[in-house]
């Protein structure tokens, strides 16, 4: 009841009665995410006969809010898990009964492409809609569709369904990007803002910014455990190791069982007591000393009764009586980690309070920022640092670096402290590196990937207009459109109703980008994605500068030889380098010697154990591959393997302009690649083969793929070259083949049939300029 949304129940209600859709923010701990949903149970919503009898909806970024939050509100309702349920990935509760349903936005995106007017609900609340995660994002901008779609129902359509509201709730005010978007909504939503009651905090900086945050995290804890009134300590780190490290360092300083170091003193006080009793006991004349070996008697023989004030009490009994002793340390801490990947019961132990004499000390991940509000704590110890899912933008491959917060993260962190009373926050680094480094608020992640990894995203949840699609921070159309074309060369969405295919579908579930993930799904064949995921690996590792000298030292090449040596692709060079690194045993020494950046390789390993994983995940066929060493393909494999990087990087062909000059017929005979032009797929412009390339030294290719456009000074280069047959593009990159006369041209002269009356060569016109090659087995 004292909740300061409890507060406001009667104006969000009118507001959701009165409005289709409604802003609620409020601080952490103010009671949305656990009173919002019983406002409206409480007022009748989703009651079977009801005016609105439809679920209430509640969806959360994280899978531990979303149980959490779930049984809390069971809790409180008094009602079962049947009537209050939850629905992550891999854990649904739901039933018959369900009323009100906590669960994941990507659960409920998934839902959208079944049902997409939603009709089985009467209010979605999106909640922590601040974080700004990609699937919230997509959230809202499907929702608002859903409301417009609902609005353009005739009325007797209309009548069958029930109203929808929309209830979006976040934890800053910094909601613009919802309300003053007229893509999203056409009236702007009111806005409801919840006053928390927040103590003041106190924020105090290092004065320098630690090289090692965990090991002045537990610094800093044990300073405040040891001199400082009660309260409960809340700790942000970046991650699960981090975590686990720190509750172990802090678990033996501040044991619930005595230490090693107590256990040598206890033992010491007992015997001199059981000395003393003896001799007290003593009947004069006895023999008092000779052999005390046996009075190092076992702890069952005593009992701790209480742990209060950093002291521990023991009642230590033997034979010749009791005796009552204590021994101070530091008063016993009672140390939860808290991070997404915990159980559930391990996870809600956070929420119970402490045992009686410990400290409360949690050790979460950025989960407690906002998700969920852990009672009692009065100081929090903020790392400053995050573990957030990045994005290559280039190669789409997502990893989790560490990094700065931002200043509105930095904010949100500080504010735990001050929930019950004037709290304190500590925080692991410098003012300086706060005033410089740290952002304003976190990018929206939708700004921070590459656009074609959210569109295929967007297209295996069914929607298949992206261009126009109500984002809250819109990416440019033209990217959108070039993003979408792209899909369609891959063969990932149909391109002429936008819609996704079976492969695209197989490819959404790689977190890479669509290139990459074309290569791994149609690389599971001819025994061939081990090379294909060390491909990946290496594309994505950024060792384009060692890559550049090392072509330089020719000496390598032979060092490379026992790896199947192949030269007309750069990337089966790299391919190369990586099978060398592992057959030398993966040592620096071999880096250093063939100028690699060690950490790129590193780097390329483990990146080839989370794709194989990856892959035996997603594909039955694929085993968990162990022997991080590879045999060379062979000359078989070699050619799928540069058909396989066609396929993924099928917009990026190039063919030698001598030979289109000549209507698609051999051309010239070149001695190298030096000054040989090469007519790009999509624009006029012309480029060259980059000297640093394997194939530069080499008669040219008829046509290749590229993996890169370099802008010199005067010229365009290519990068990471691979030598391809045209006889392939037919097939692999159906979607732009176009099989006839090309316009301007003539008729080849080998376009006819063969002898033997069997094989028929035909000429495509190519691409959009309908550029003749050379003719094409089919
Ligand atoms: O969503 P918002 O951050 O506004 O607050 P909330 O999650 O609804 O939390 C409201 C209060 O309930 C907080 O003071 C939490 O500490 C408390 N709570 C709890 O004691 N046990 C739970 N399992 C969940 C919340
Ligand atoms: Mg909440």
């Amino acid at each position: 009841m004292k909740l300061p949304v409890c507060g406001e129940e009667q104006v969000i209600m009118e507001a959701i009665r009165n409005n289709t859709v409604v802003v609620i923010c409020g601080e952490t701990g103010s009671g949305k995410t656990t009173q919002v949903p019983q406002f409206l149970y409480e007022a009748g919503w989703s009651h079977p006969d009801s005016d609105n009898p439809g679920l209430i909806a509640i969806t959360q970024p994280r899978r531990v809010a979303a149980v959490s939050m779930a049984k809390r509100v069971g809790y409180e309702l008094n009602l079962p898990e049947s009537v209050v349920s939850h629905q992550i990935r891999y854990d649904v509760t739901t039933s018959e009964k369900t009323r009100i349903k906590f669960m994941t936005d990507g659960v409920l995106l998934r839902e959208l492409s079944q049902d997409l007017l939603l009709t089985k609900y009467s209010v979605i609340i999106i909640d922590e809609a601040h974080e700004r995660n990609l699937n919230t994002d997509i959230l809202i901008g499907v929702v608002s569709r859903v409301l417009k779609l609902r609005a353009e129902l005739s009325r007797e359509d209309r009548a069958k369904i029930k109203p929808l509201r929309v209830v979006i709730m976040s934890a800053t005010l910094r909601v613009s990007d919802f309300t003053e978007n007229s893509t999203l909504f056409t009236k702007p939503p009111p806005v409801i803002s919840v006053n928390a009651r927040q103590y003041p905090v106190s924020i105090h900086f290092n004065k320098r910014t630690p090289e090692d945050h965990v090991a002045e995290a537990f610094k800093k804890v044990s300073k405040i455990h040891d001199r400082l009134p009660e309260g409960g300590i809340l700790i942000f780190l970046t991650g699960q190791n981090e975590i686990q490290h720190l509750c172990k360092l802090l678990r033996e300083k501040y044991p619930s069982l005595p230490p090693k170091a107590a256990l040598e003193e206890r033992k010491r006080i007992r015997q001199a007591a059981e000395l003393e009793l003896k001799r007290d006991a003593a009947i004069p004349g006895e023999e008092s000393d000779s052999d005390d070996s046996d009075s190092d008697l076992g702890f069952d023989e005593e009992e701790l009764v209480s742990t209060k004030d950093g002291k521990w009490e023991y009642i230590y009994k033997c034979e010749y009586g009791k005796f009552t002793y204590t021994i101070s340390y530091a008063a016993p801490l009672h140390v939860l980690p808290l991070y997404s990947s915990l159980p559930t019961e391990a996870q809600l132990r956070v929420f119970q309070p402490p045992p009686e004499g410990t400290r409360l000390c949690v050790i979460a991940t950025n989960v407690a920022e906002t998700s969920v509000t852990i009672p009692g704590i009065r100081y929090v110890v903020d790392c400053g640092k995050a573990k957030e899912r990045r994005y290559d933008i280039k190669t789409g491959v997502q990893s989790f670096e560490v990094d700065w917060t931002s200043k509105a993260s930095a904010g949100q962190r500080a504010g735990r402290a001050g929930r019950t009373g004037p709290g304190h926050c500590y925080r692991l680094y410098s003012s300086a590196v706060f005033d410089h480094d740290f952002e304003q608020f976190s990018t929206p992640e939708i700004s921070r990937m590459p656009i074609e990894g959210v569109v295929l995203n967007m297209k295996s949840m069914g929607i298949d207009n992206v261009v126009n699609f109500p984002f809250p921070t819109p990416p440019e159309r033209q990217t959108l459109s070039k993003a979408e074309k792209l899909l369609g060369y891959l063969g990932a969405i149909d391109t002429d109703v936008k819609h996704i295919t079976p492969v695209g579908q197989a490819m959404a579930n790689l977190p890479v980008t669509p290139r990459f993930a074309k290569m791994l799904v149609i690389g599971n064949q001819q025994d061939c994605l081990p090379f294909v995921i060390a491909i990946v690996a290496a594309l994505s590792t950024e060792i384009a500068k060692a890559r550049r000298r090392l072509m330089r030292k020719k000496y390598f090449e032979s060092q490379i030889k026992h790896a199947g040596l192949d030269r007309s692709s750069d990337i089966l060079k790299l391919l190369n380098v990586v099978g060398a690194y592992e057959y030398a045993g993966a040592t620096a020494e071999f880096c250093e010697e063939n100028f690699l950046r060690s950490k790129a390789m590193e780097e390329i390993r483990k990146l080839r154990w989370q794709l194989t994983n990856l892959m035996a995940a997603l594909f039955e066929n694929v085993d968990v591959w162990v022997d991080p060493k590879m045999l060379p393909p062979t000359k078989r494999q070699i050619k799928f393997l540069k058909q396989v990087i066609t396929a993924g990087f099928i917009d990026s062909v190039a063919i030698r302009k001598d030979v289109i000059e000549n209507g698609g017929q051999g051309g010239t005979r070149f001695k190298n690649a030096r000054g040989v032009a090469y007519k790009l797929m999509w624009s006029e412009e012309e480029a060259f083969i980059h000297p640093g390339s394997i194939l530069y030294s080499q008669e040219p290719p008829i046509a290749l793929v590229y993996n890169e456009l370099f802008k010199g000074a005067t010229k365009t280069c290519f990068k990471g070259v691979t030598a391809i047959d045209t006889k392939w593009l037919p097939e692999i990159g159906k979607e732009f083949c176009s099989f006839g006369r090309p316009l301007d041209h003539p008729i080849p002269k080998y376009s006819e049939q063969t002898k033997d009356k069997k094989t028929v060569y035909v000429v495509p016109s190519f691409g959009p300029k309908g550029w003749p090659l050379p003719p094409i087995q089919v």
